[in-house]
Order: structure tokens, then sequence, then C-alpha cells
């Protein structure tokens, strides 16, 4: 048997089957017993009352009456004696005439109720052969004399014929009653084998590589906790594929940005030296075509350095340094340098550090993260405008910010801007010098802090690049 349902359905079934079949038989002996006691009960309420009309002394004819009416009620033969076993009436059926009046009978009956006893019994007595019955005997007393006995005769057969038409009803209610379990345990059984079932879908589906199927969850037993649970792994499973996927995709990507930012400088290098080699230039075009090699070759080197860098720090290959830090002193020193350089004095660049901005880092890479957020406001904002660099201390955490008047960034390019190569415009980045790792590596070693980076943006109303550190105790 393959199927849950089966199973449950047949155990359902037995189990119903036996508790019906035990019921039935309990039940029948029951209906019997009550039957028949019933039935004996009325039988000597009966013989009481023709015993207490004998002992008043009511008329031979009276009571020859009521002998035939009892006799008539129960189809059974009625019998009095007198106190020496003397039949006095006799109706009935069967063989009446071994009960002539006037005979007188004897018998362990006769003695126990002629002894004051009242009896009932059931079974076959050799008078009437072959005929099953329910017999009473009562004493007629007057006074504490017993005078006689009075006795029913009653054939069991009408009485069996009746109890068995009630055993046949509780029987077909029974059978009834098996077949409407069976068709409900069958129901039950399929709804709990389909919930099953369902879920055998869904891990069929995960294992086809579909990690988006679930089970439906209905209730909250073991069952449905199970679907949950089920469902708890695709979710998990599809999160991990999908971050697989990703990453795989990521570093196809890596492969081929690489490649494309090697080829550009690769060209131009080969094209001025196959110029030069041909003799065809003059001394200052080669002195001018030898700068821009030079220049291609420090933009490649400066391209490898960072990878390598930004390589070391994902891969954790370069150990941060924890050591207590006043990133307000690093600002001033990094900002120091900008205004000296010759590019600041076409800008306003106001510098705002609170004392005592204490962090837990490295002073190197904390200045390369200055640094790089500042070559960018620098490089981006034009002629006029302002770049503003804030160090705030708060109780928990220290944040520096580089605000500017540049063209601000597009909102649809923000999510991009912190990996590796994006540049809003491939063509400018590359003429002012930008290889697009800059923030890569400003996102990596803040992250390597414990701290976070964020951007606000508008295209028209600058950027605010915001670093967020935990404050040193
Ligand atoms: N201050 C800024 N104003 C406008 N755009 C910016 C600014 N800083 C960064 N960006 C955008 O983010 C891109 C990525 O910056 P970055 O990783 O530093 O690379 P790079 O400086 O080499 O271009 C830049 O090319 C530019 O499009
Ligand atoms: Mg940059």
């Amino acid at each position: 048997m393959r199927s849950i349902a089966a199973k449950l359905w047949l155990t359902m079934v037995l189990l119903v089957a036996l508790v019906l079949g035990l019921l039935g038989l309990t039940q029948a002996k029951a209906i019997k017993w009550t039957y028949y006691r019933l039935e004996a009960h009325r039988m000597v309420a009966e013989t009481e009352e023709l015993a207490g009309l004998l002992a008043s002394g009511a008329s031979p004819q009276a009571v020859g009456e009521r002998v035939a009416f009892l006799s008539r009620v129960f189809r059974a033969t009625v019998l009095v004696v007198d106190a020496s076993g003397r039949v006095q009436h006799c109706r009935g059926m069967g063989p009446r005439r071994r009960f002539w009046e006037g005979a007188v009978i004897s018998g362990e009956d006769v003695a126990a109720v002629l002894a004051g006893k009242t009896i009932c019994r059931e079974g076959e007595l050799p008078l009437f052969q072959g005929v099953r019955l329910l017999w009473v005997g009562v004493p007629i007393r007057s006074g504490n004399a017993v005078t006689g006995g009075v006795f029913i005769y009653a054939p069991l057969a009408p009485l069996e014929a009746r109890v068995r038409g009630l055993e046949v009803t509780l029987v077909a209610a029974l059978l009834g009653g098996a077949a409407l379990a069976g068709l409900l345990s069958l129901f039950v059984a399929r709804h709990f084998s389909q919930r099953l079932v369902a879920m055998e879908k869904v891990a069929e589906a995960m294992a086809a590589g579909d990690y988006a199927a679930r089970a439906v969850v209905t209730g909250q037993d073991e069952v449905a906790r199970l679907a949950v649970s089920l469902n708890k792994l695709a979710a998990e499973l599809e999160k991990r594929i999908a971050e697989l996927k990703r990453m795989d995709a990521a570093r196809r990507d890596f492969v081929a940005a690489v490649s494309h930012e090697l080829r550009t400088p690769l060209s131009i290098i080969q094209g001025y030296t196959e110029a030069i080699l041909d003799g065809m230039v003059t001394p200052e075009e080669m002195k001018l075509y030898l700068d821009t090699i030079r220049e291609e070759v420090e933009r490649l080197k400066r391209l490898t350095d960072e990878l390598l860098d930004l390589r070391r720090l994902e891969t954790g290959a370069i150990k941060i340094r924890q050591e207590k830090l006043d990133l307000g002193e690093i600002a001033s020193q990094v900002a120091a340098r900008f205004q000296a350089a010759p590019e600041a004095s076409k800008l306003h660049f106001h510098v705002e550090v609170s004392p005592r901005s204490l962090v837990l880092g490295d002073k190197d890479r904390l200045e390369q993260v200055i640094i790089n957020l500042l070559d960018n406001a620098f490089r981006f904002t034009p002629a006029g405008g302002s770049v503003t660099l804030r160090v705030e201390s708060a109780p928990e955490e220290v944040v520096l910010t580089v605000q500017d008047t540049g063209p601000g960034i597009p909102p649809e390019e923000l999510p991009y801007i912190w990996e590796k190569f994006y540049r809003s415009d491939k063509a400018r980045a590359r003429t002012t010098g930008g290889s697009g790792l800059g923030l890569a590596i400003v996102k990596q070693i803040v992250e390597l802090h414990g701290g976070r980076v964020e951007v606000q943006s508008r295209p028209g109303e600058g950027s605010t690049f915001k670093v967020t550190l935990p404050a040193a105790k």
C-alpha cells in the first residue's frame, strides 16, 4: 500500500468496524436481556394480581375469566394450583391436557412456589417439548400461609421474533454508521494526504530548481507546521541561490569591466608607441606622445593598485588597525592638503570639525576615505561652487559629511554609485581620471570599521556623502 491516505483510511475503517462490532454485540445482548426482563416483570405483575384475586376469594367464574384473559394476552398457558399442587384452573396453548383440572402436579418449580417463593425462568420444560419458554410462578397467600400458586408459561418465540427485529434494525444502523464513517474517513484521509502531496510537489519543484514554489498552510497542526518549515527552507534556498547567482554575475561583470578598463589605455599606448617607432614624428610630437603614454601608464598603475587594494579589502587580506583616533584631526589634515592644491582656489572650501571626534580605526584607511570623497567633490563641482567637509560627534557615533554644489546624481543612479567601475558618464569620467573604484573602496573601508555610508543627492543641487562610524569610548 503506497498511499498514506489508503493506510489512514483502512486504519480508521478497521477501528470504526471494531468499535461498532463490539457495540453491536453488547447492545444485542442488552436488548434481549432488557426485553425478557420487561416481559417477565409484566408476567410477574399480572400473576401477582391473579394471585391477589384468588387470595381475596373471588368467584371461580371471575378467576376463570381472568385466567382466560391472561392466557390470551401472553399467548401462554396459565395454571392455578392449590396448596397441595392440585390444578384448579388451566387455560392455554399446547399440552393443556396434561394439566387437566383436578390433576396434582409436582416438581421443583411447584415446590418452590408453594414454599412461598416467586420464580421467573427461561428455557425448556419436558411438559412443553421442544418449545422454548419464559415462565413465572407466584404463590397465593392468605395471611402468612401459602394457599396455592399461579403459573404462566409463555412461549419465547414471539418475544424472540421481536428481539430479532430489533437486532436487525440495530445491525442495519451499525452498518449504515460504518459506511458513513468509512466515507467520512475517506474525505479526512484524502484531505490529509492532499496537503502532504502538495508539499511533495513543492519539494520536487525545489529539486527541479524552482525555489518560488510554496506550500499552502492550513491550520496549525503538525502537517501545517511542516508546511511552514518547508516554506522557510524554500525561502532560504531562494535567497541563497539568488545571492550565488548575483555573486556569479558580479564576478563576470567584474572581469568584463576590468578588461574594458584596460583596453583603452593599452590601445592608446600601442598607437603612440607605433607612431614613434615609425619614426615619422617631430621631436615636439614625440615629447607629447611620450607624455600621453606616461599618463596612461600611470592611470593603469593606479587602476591596478586600486583593484588590488579593493580585492584585499574585500577578501579580508588587509587587517584594519584598531587605534583610537580623532577623526576631526585626520579630516583637518587631509583638508589642509586639498586647500594647498591649485584646484582649491576656484572653489569655496569649508571645513567644520567638532573637537574630540574619537573613533577606533586605521588612520591610513580613514584618510583614504576622506581623500576619495573630497576628490570626487572637487572634481565634480564646477568653478565657483562650494565644498564643505564636516565632522560631527554624537554620543554613539561620529558623522563625517562631504557636501558639494556640483551636478548631483540622478536618483536612478544612486544605488549603483558604490559599485566597482560605476561612473555616471564614462567618457567624461575617463578624461577626469576616475577609475570608478573610489566609492567602492570607501564603502568597503567604512564597513570594515563597523560604519555605514549614505548619499543624498538631487540633480542640479549637489550631493552630500555621509559616513557614520561608531564613536570610541
Ligand atoms: N560628488 C559627486 N557629485 C556627483 N557625482 C558623483 C560624486 N561623487 C561620485 N559621483 C558619481 O559616482 C561615480 C563613482 O564615483 P567613484 O567611485 O569615486 O569613481 P570615480 O571618482 O573614479 O568616477 C562617479 O563617476 C560619479 O558619477
Ligand atoms: Mg572617485
